[in-house]
This record gives C-alpha cells, sequence and structure tokens, in this order.
C-alpha cells in the first residue's frame, strides 16, 4: 500500500527531529502502523535551510497553504505555533478534510473548542500529543491508558526552563534574575523567556490536561497563571529546612465546588519522586481513583523527544483513518456530547495549604498576634519556623522571618487572613505566599 502522505508546515527544531527519526525507524514505525509513512512535502520560509534537512528527494514551498491544497497530503503537522496564522492554517487545513497533528500548546488552550468542533464536523483528526510535555506521552495515557478511573487530580512540572531555574536557584542559592541570565547564556532560556517564566507555557498545557482529564472545555481564560520572577533564595532555603522543595506546578483537581486550574510555585515535600525532577525535565503526577497515584517523567521539550510525540500521533492517525469517525478516541477523552459543565473555579474557591514568610520585628507578643489572627480565620496551623534575628538581618538586628505552614482552607479564607496580618505594625515588609500541595 502506499504509504500515508504528510506535508510539514515548519522545519524548525521539532519537524526536523520528525523528519530523521522518521527516516531513521521507517521500517519499525512501519510494522507498527500497518503502512509507511512519508513526509513528501515541506513548506518553510527558510527554503535552504528546509531543503538541507530533508534533501533532494522532498517538496520544498514556502507556502503553507500549497501544502493543505495539495490533494495528496493526507496529515499537516503544524509546527509553527502561536495563536496566528497557525490557527487560520490549522482550520484551513481542517476545512481541506487534512488530518492534523500539531505541537501547538497556546492554539489548542485559547482555541481548541473551535479547532475540535471543525474537525469533528468534517470527520477527520486533531492530534496533539507533543502539545504537552514534549516526549512524554500524558495525553495517551490520560485519554485512553486511564480511561477507567474518575481522576482526582492532577500535578505536573510541566516547563522545563523554569524547572531548570529552580534547581539551579535551589543547588546554587543564586537569585532568580541571576539565574535567568545563566539559564539564557546556556540556551536554557529563550531570550524573551515570558511564556515559561510567568507560568504561560505551563498554564497551556495544564488547561489542556484539565479538559482531557475532566471532560469540560478547553478554558485558558479561567486559568489562575504565577510564574516563579517572585521567589527569594531564601524563601527555597526556608523551604528546604522545612522538608520541602519548591517547583513550579500546573494543577488541576477537583474539588466540591467544580474545577481547579491552576500554575504557580508550590511547596512539594522532598520525599516525593515529583520534586527530584531536576534540571529542564519535566514530569505529570496523575491521581486516580482506581489506580491511584501514577507518575510520567521524561523529556518535555527537545527535537527527538518532541518527534517521537508527533510521531506517534502520525502512526495512531494511520491506523484510525479508515475507521468511522463516531468510533475514533474522542479529542478531549470524553464524548463531544457528553462534555461536563462542571465550573473552573476561581482562585478563592482553591482549597490548599499555605507557606507564609514574615518579616517580623523581633519583640515579645508578636508570634502571639500572628498565630492569634491565623486561627481566629479557622486556619490550622501544621508548622512553625523562626530564625535568630542575627541570621536574618546581621548582628543586632531586631527583625527576623517567621514561617508558618498551614493545613489545607480556601484560598479566600486565607486572603481575608494575610489582609489582617499584614496590617499589623509588627509585619515590617509584604509576606510572602506560596502555596503548598502534599500530592498524597
Ligand atoms: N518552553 C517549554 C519548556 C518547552 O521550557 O518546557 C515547550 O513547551
Amino acid at each position: 500500500m502506499k504509504p500515508i502522505q504528510v506535508g510539514l508546515l515548519g522545519i524548525g527544531t521539532v519537524g526536523s527531529g520528525t523528519f530523521n527519526v522518521l527516516k531513521r525507524n521507517q521500517e519499525e514505525i512501519k510494522r507498527r502502523a500497518g503502512r509507511g509513512i512519508e513526509i513528501s512535502m515541506v513548506a518553510d520560509l527558510d527554503v535552504a535551510r528546509a531543503r538541507a534537512v530533508v534533501g533532494p528527494d522532498v517538496q520544498v514551498v514556502d507556502d503553507a497553504r500549497a501544502v493543505i491544497q495539495n490533494p495528496e497530503i493526507d496529515i499537516v503537522v503544524e509546527l509553527i505555533g502561536g495563536y496566528g496564522i497557525a490557527k487560520a492554517l490549522v482550520l484551513e487545513a481542517i476545512a481541506a478534510g487534512k488530518h492534523v497533528v500539531t505541537a501547538n500548546k497556546a492554539l489548542l488552550a485559547v482555541h481548541g473548542t473551535e479547532i475540535f468542533a471543525a474537525a469533528s464536523a468534517k470527520g477527520v483528526m486533531v492530534a496533539f500529543e507533543a502539545a504537552v510535555a514534549g516526549g512524554i506521552p500524558i495525553i495517551k495515557a490520560l485519554r485512553e491508558g486511564l480511561t477507567a478511573n474518575r481522576i482526582e487530580w492532577i500535578a505536573g512540572i510541566i516547563n522545563g526552563t523554569t524547572n531548570f531555574i529552580l534547581s539551579e536557584m535551589r543547588d546554587k542559592g543564586l537569585d532568580f534574575d541571576v539565574v535567568l541570565k545563566e539559564a539564557q547564556r546556556l540556551g536554557y532560556a529563550e531570550a524573551d523567556p515570558t511564556f515559561d517564566i510567568e507560568g504561560v507555557d505551563a498554564a497551556h498545557k495544564a488547561t489542556i490536561m484539565c479538559a482531557i482529564a475532566f471532560g469540560i472545555p478547553v478554558q485558558f481564560d479561567k486559568a489562575h497563571v504565577e510564574g516563579i520572577t517572585q521567589l527569594a533564595a531564601a524563601d527555597i532555603r526556608y523551604a528546604e529546612q522545612l522538608g520541602y522543595r519548591i517547583k513550579l506546578l500546573g494543577i488541576t483537581k477537583r474539588n466540591h465546588k467544580g474545577i481547579e486550574l491552576r500554575v504557580h510555585p508550590s511547596l512539594v515535600p522532598t520525599k516525593r519522586l515529583i520534586a527530584n525532577v531536576e534540571g529542564a525535565m519535566n514530569a505529570v503526577v496523575v491521581h486516580g481513583d482506581a489506580v491511584g497515584t501514577t507518575l510520567y517523567y521524561g523529556k518535555g521539550a527537545g527535537s527527538e523527544p518532541t518527534a517521537s510525540a508527533v510521531i506517534a500521533d502520525l502512526v495512531d492517525i494511520t491506523r484510525l483513518h479508515t475507521v468511522d469517525p463516531l468510533n475514533r478516541v474522542p479529542h478531549l477523552a470524553f464524548q463531544p456530547d457528553r462534555m461536563s459543565d462542571l465550573p473552573v473555579l476561581p482562585m478563592s474557591e482553591v482549597v490548599t495549604s499555605y507557606y507564609l514568610r514574615l518579616r517580623v520585628a523581633d519583640e515579645a507578643g508578636v508570634l502571639a498576634q500572628v498565630t492569634g489572627i491565623v486561627a481566629n480565620a479557622g486556619i490550622s496551623i501544621d508548622a512553625v519556623l523562626q530564625r535568630e534575628a542575627d541570621e536574618v538581618g546581621g548582628e543586632g538586628s531586631t527583625q527576623t522571618d517567621l514561617i508558618i505552614l498551614t493545613h489545607e482552607t480556601r484560598e479566600g479564607t486565607m486572603n481575608d487572613a494575610m489582609a489582617q496580618l499584614q496590617g499589623l505594625p509588627t509585619v515590617l515588609a509584604p509576606i510572602t505566599r506560596i502555596r503548598k500541595e502534599e500530592l498524597n
């Protein structure tokens, strides 16, 4: 049988990885897919670079629409990224009856509802394993492997850049700005790292996992997004002393009122495996009611790890494209007419525990005032750590750091308590609040 024909839109890092892995492992992949998979056309603005990657036998053009309109092409792989032209091209490819593979988390997190609806109407597949956690097959695991479960929560290190920065901050005791510059010099962080360090990239990925886990539409606009730019080396050190590491987690969770969807730095007990995921690696923990807690670990970015996910999608489509569209695995795991309207909750309704660091006057009664406010708010304290004033502010200092770990409470309750604490004349600086996840 003639190989299924694939057209790439963009042949940068992931595209060239896809071309190379497909070529290197073609026999093995064909034995699995039941049919050859051939990249026969590539569109890239840099035609010379594309030609250098694919050699003389693949048609190279500078116009993506030439790929989409080519009747010989069965699957279009979108590797352009972003919400702009990529959205128009994906919708045009669907309208032209092509199956689509994309690594574009931003596009799906923001416009997924429109894109999946268009694909369903046209009877084509949109596959996106590479959009979340690169080479880790987390979409496959959530959508198929864990399909028996009522998923309770997911927590993931799903941005390698920020995990690299946090690992360096902890290892070397350095502040965020210093490590970011070093990460940029080494190529671990982009020249404009905003999407990574502000948590936006992780929130795109968490949004997609949330939709698949709970069978709700993708709702990036409802995600709480907080990055790592405000983290101080002191908090990483104090967390360590209390038995925790600080990680940027993408979290989605059921609580009794709805669905939590949030990205923010979190204290995680050092004894959890995920707390020991270092450098640019990714890891996702999924808790299902039947299976319990499962952990997926691997490279979340890079040429061949991401290509591994793109090609897995190509194999799926090759196997399934002749199947009645109604019998394929639904895009978001649940049948489109059985999606839930569970709300994504505002942050004030999130339930979690907390690390608070207060810079206080080192004088009699301060600890009692602070713990009194926390207790009156109905928040239970788990642990308190107070440093020697000399250690914090130098010889003869009259200030010290008071660290409080709490048990779970509503974020709205914590906001009220923090406002009262901040009003105390003995609290001398803005309070640092970091959420804490036990993940047990
Ligand atoms: N920039 C991402 C990261 C990889 O640092 O993990 C692509 O999503």
